[in-house]
């Protein structure tokens, strides 16, 4: 099938080179010129596993091209997928400019039936607005061409998103006719998963649900290890006694110095607002987005309770993005630590195999180390911020050695506290027995 993804960021790069291997001819589409062209030349302006390599090998084909000429996309494409940002207004609620302009965009430039899908996270309603518009733009054009819109929002997680496009645990489809429905179902055929189809409502509200119950599990088990460290219960063998039960499930009980991102932030924040617009308040929602907020405050907690005053104390942060596997610092927990870390008069030196550059433009005052170790030499404390598998494969005894003192605190529980504290090392992680 002919089909064109308009907005080429994270969400957009990913569909487009997931769908081009699924053997589908497909064309990304940006208002940006230059980011058009270094995608042209096998380029991605973030850093995703497997990403660059595969969009290589399908430019090389031929099956997935870039352009900034949108009307070409529109006439060469039967589906058109909207997949461009939606980020947040000041009061939480969805920006909705960019999706806007594509739709607008794309109703001066149609003149055959298009199946139109939206893949960026939206509320509820969008699908309604979305129609609203091609109608108006149309009707400025005096014409009357038929089309669907489609709700298939996307589940990909950054660092895995490839992963997570080719084998998805399941696919949303919110539609409204027995066309739309069809031209889906082919599109996806080469899949094997299950194709869920619901309403375009229901589908939007899915996508937010799905993420907003996602958090709620991280801030749950977040809370409760603040309570298991009072009572001497370890959080992480609550949580996978809790996670054996297949009710409740293992995943997303991780507890740690709590979630960020690109998505769980902003999507809980818009459903709030949504929330408190239609007069329903999310009580337990608005529990979970305070609770994270205050999940690195009590972190830092730990760290005086450790370090004692921070004033001209050195501390290593090993971690700086919202998770491993990604260049992404949105919203990422270590930001929250840094300006109160630096406040209390700390000394910090900090490492991230792809985050320090994003963070460097931020607080240009910190010291970027070369490696882990350097990063670590002559610390009083280091602060392990996000997991990556590099921080977990380090040597600890060589660790202990390079450190002028011997506190280890871990923000994400992904080390063994009994092996750290069997090389000398003051270790805590968070809701373990200390
Ligand atoms: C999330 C969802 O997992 C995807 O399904 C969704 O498509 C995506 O948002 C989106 O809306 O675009 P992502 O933000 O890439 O994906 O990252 P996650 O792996 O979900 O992690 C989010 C945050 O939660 C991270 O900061 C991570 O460290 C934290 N986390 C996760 C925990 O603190 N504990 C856990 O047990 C799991």
């Amino acid at each position: 099938m002919n089909v064109a993804v308009i907005g080429t960021g994270y969400v957009g790069a990913t569909t487009s080179a997931a769908l081009a291997s699924m053997g589908h001819q497909v064309i990304g589409v940006d208002v940006d010129r230059q980011k058009v062209e270094s995608l042209n030349c096998g380029r991605l302006p973030f850093y995703e596993e497997g990403l660059e390599q595969l969009m290589q090998n399908l430019l090389a084909t031929g099956a997935l091209t870039f352009t900034a000429d949108l009307p070409r996309a529109v006439r060469e494409s039967d589906i058109l997928f909207l997949t461009v940002g939606t980020p947040s207004n000041a009061d939480g609620s969805a920006d909705l400019r960019y999706v806007e302009g594509a739709v607008r965009d794309i109703g001066r430039s149609i003149k055959t039936h298009k199946v139109i899908v939206s893949k960026s996270t939206v509320p509820v309603g969008t699908g309604d607005l979305v129609k609203t518009w091609l109608q108006e733009e149309l009707a400025k054009r005096g014409t009357d061409i038929p089309f669907d819109i489609v709700s298939n929002p996307e589940f990909l997680r950054e660092g895995k998103a490839l992963h997570d496009a080719l084998h998805p645990e399941r696919i949303v489809i919110g539609c409204e006719s027995d066309k739309a429905r069809a031209v889906m179902t082919s599109l996806y055929e080469g899949l094997r998963t299950v194709l869920f189809y619901t309403t375009v409502r229901d589908a939007e509200m899915i996508k937010y649900a799905s993420n907003a119950f996602l958090a709620t599990k991280i801030s749950f088990i977040n809370e409760l290890a603040r309570l298991c460290e009072k009572t001497g219960a370890s959080i992480s063998k609550v949580a996978r006694g809790m996670g054996l039960d297949s009710r409740i499930g293992g995943q997303f009980l991780r507890a740690g110095i709590g979630y960020g991102g690109s998505c769980f932030p902003k999507d809980v924040e818009a459903l709030l607002h949504l929330s408190r617009q239609e007069g329903v308040p999310l009580q337990l929602l608005d529990a979970v987005a305070r609770v994270n907020q205050e999940q690195a405050a009590w972190f830092l907690q730990k760290v005086l309770r450790h370090l004692g005053p921070l004033s001209g104390k050195k501390i290593a942060l090993l971690g700086l993005t919202f998770k491993p596997g990604t260049d992404d610092i949105r919203e990422a927990p270590a930001l929250r630590l840094i300006p109160e870390l630096l406040a209390a008069g700390a000394e910090l030196s900090a490492y991230d195999p792809q985050g320090m550059e994003a963070v460097r433009r931020l607080h240009p005052g910190l010291r970027y180390a070369k490696d882990p170790y350097d990063a670590l030499a002559g610390a009083d404390g280091a602060l392990l911020l996000t997991e990556w598998q590099e921080f977990l494969e380090l040597d600890y005894a060589q660790v202990k050695r390079v450190m002028a003192g011997a506190v280890l605190l871990d923000g994400r529980n992904a080390l063994d506290g009994e092996k750290m504290r069997g090389y000398g090392l003051l270790y805590d992680g968070v809701g373990e027995r200390g």
